[in-house]
């Protein structure tokens, strides 16, 4: 029976193969961008969560989310933002041009960014104070980027 499972969810995967074209210009590269920032957001939301006291504090609970956050605040992401992905060329995505023009410091804010959410990463479990005092900087490491390059909804 799992063999048949099995075999099962290899078909189905072959299957969706085709829905993972090349439909779009940088189709899979921004979507699988767009999903590590979601991922993103949605442990920020459990964390401050917990900051802003809707949720109340749960160390293992806000471990977690703190080292989802530093996972996926490290993996390389090199591959996903090819030339030319950039919202002038493409609809379905909000990353500027400024990313790929000459100075862009988007690497520096990256970096900037993993450096806080290690630190959070050290500290979620510790005490809602702890995770107070290190929430701040990784918010603030997100918005510096955003506003720099990410095109607003406004
Ligand atoms: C170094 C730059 C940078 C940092 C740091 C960064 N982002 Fe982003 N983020 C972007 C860019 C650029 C986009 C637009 C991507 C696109 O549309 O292709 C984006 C898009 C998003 C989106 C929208 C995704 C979608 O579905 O369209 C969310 C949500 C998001 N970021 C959350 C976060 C959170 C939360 C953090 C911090 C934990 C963060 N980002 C840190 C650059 C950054």
């Amino acid at each position: 029976m799992k063999k048949v499972i099995a075999g099962m969810m290899i078909a189905a995967a072959l299957g969706t193969g085709a829905a993972f074209a090349d439909d779009e210009p940088f189709e899979m590269q921004i979507d699988a961008r767009q999903g590590i920032m979601d991922y993103r957001a949605l442990q920020m939301g459990v964390l401050g969560g917990m900051v802003k006291g809707e949720v109340e504090y749960d160390a293992a609970a806000a471990q977690k989310a703190a080292d989802a956050l530093l996972a996926a605040s490290t993996l390389d992401a090199s591959m996903l933002w090819p030339a030319g992905s950039d919202s002038d060329a493409v609809m379905e995505t909000a990353a500027l041009p400024a990313i790929w023009a000459e100075g862009s410091d988007i690497g520096a804010k990256g970096k900037a960014m993993a450096e806080a959410a290690a630190a959070l990463q050290a500290a979620a479990g510790g005490g809602l104070d702890a995770l107070k005092a290190a929430f701040g900087p990784v918010g603030a490491a997100c918005g510096d980027c955003h506003k720099t390059y990410r095109k607003s909804d406004g």
